[in-house]
């Protein structure tokens, strides 16, 4: 059982953090683009984001079984700081995906404008945080 929560938490790491990078690279090969196509392609390109929510999702509930599964306590010990650290990060990343789901809605809604602008850094620092989070994860974990 513990195997399977640890492989669904690594799927979930790669369509999350995967999601990340393409959508970044989405966003570079657009910028040569005149400004409506462009528009036109990200929002387009916005339907990646439905994997990035599969694979957060997939995170947090594979995290919080192996948590529940090894232990509450247990976990916190082995872990140490690196793990809190992980679990800050990751209340950060659910703030930030959060946000990013709002743009992305204004975004469809006015075809464009302010929140599509805002999209790149905001997708930026949530990239950051989930390469922080591996970070964290792979020191706490050892
Ligand atoms: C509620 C949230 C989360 C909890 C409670 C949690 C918990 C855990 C636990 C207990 C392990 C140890 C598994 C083992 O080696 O037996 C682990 C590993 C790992 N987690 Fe999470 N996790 C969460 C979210 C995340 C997120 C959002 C990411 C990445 C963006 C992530 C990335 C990793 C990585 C890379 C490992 C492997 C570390 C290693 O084996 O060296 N986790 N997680």
């Amino acid at each position: 059982m513990y195997e399977l929560l640890l492989v669904t938490h690594f799927i979930g790491l790669a369509m999350g953090v995967g999601t990340s990078f393409a959508a970044m690279a989405l966003g570079m090969a657009s910028k040569a683009m005149p400004e409506a196509e462009r528009a036109q392609f990200m929002l387009r390109a916005m339907a990646i984001g439905k994997n990035g929510s599969i694979g957060l999702a997939l995170l947090l509930l594979s995290g919080l079984g192996m948590w529940f599964y090894r232990g509450i306590r247990e976990t916190m010990a082995w872990g140490g700081g690196a793990f809190h650290a992980k679990l800050t990060l990751v209340v950060l990343l659910i703030g930030a995906f959060g946000y990013l789901q709002v743009l992305q809605k204004r975004a469809r809604r006015a075809q464009g404008g302010p929140a599509l602008a805002r999209l790149p850094k905001v997708g930026g620092f949530v990239l950051l945080l989930g390469i922080g989070i591996i970070a964290s994860a792979v020191l706490a974990f050892k």
